[in-house]
């Protein structure tokens, strides 16, 4: 079984971007985390990074047909990344959408997200954990667990 963690731009900078709201860990902390969580669950976890959307659509395009399901924080490609939605879709996958910080409680623009209707749910608001909680529920969910 295969989940792909995928992340837009600025992420890459997570560490050194406002702490209080996004977290001290890195985003290679955070990764390293998810893929010593997916041999415990016997998962294989890739993951990908670009600031770039088309270089997250072809990363998409290229390993979606071996996978079993995305976990994706898209950064502000969230409120407006058409293509980038249009991609995940057409992967028929299972999405789980992350956000660090809590999408609802900050500037209102960051409240819409055009992912969250063809993602199965939402994790927003619970830091780095945020990602480690949404592969257990995919994992249970793929391997019909009950968490
Ligand atoms: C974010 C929230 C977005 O609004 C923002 O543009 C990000 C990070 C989060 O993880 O909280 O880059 O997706």
């Amino acid at each position: 079984m295969k989940i792909l963690v995928i992340n837009g731009p600025n992420l890459n900078m997570l560490g050194k971007r406002d702490e209080a709201i996004y977290g001290e860990k890195t985003l290679a902390e955070i990764d390293a985390l998810l893929r010593k969580q997916g041999e415990d669950l016997a998962i294989e976890v890739l993951t990908f990074q670009s600031n770039h959307e088309g270089a997250l659509i072809d990363f998409i395009q290229g390993q979606s047909n071996s996978a079993d399901g995305i976990i994706t924080n898209p950064g502000a490609l969230t409120h407006y990344g058409f293509s980038l939605r249009d991609a995940l879709a057409d992967t028929k996958l299972p999405i789980i959408e992350v956000h660090l910080s809590n999408i609802y409680a900050r500037e209102e623009w960051r409240a819409k997200s055009v992912i969250a209707p063809i993602a199965k749910g939402q994790v927003s608001g619970l830091g780095w954990r945020g990602y480690g909680a949404a592969l257990q529920i995919l994992a249970a969910e793929l391997k019909e667990e009950s968490v």
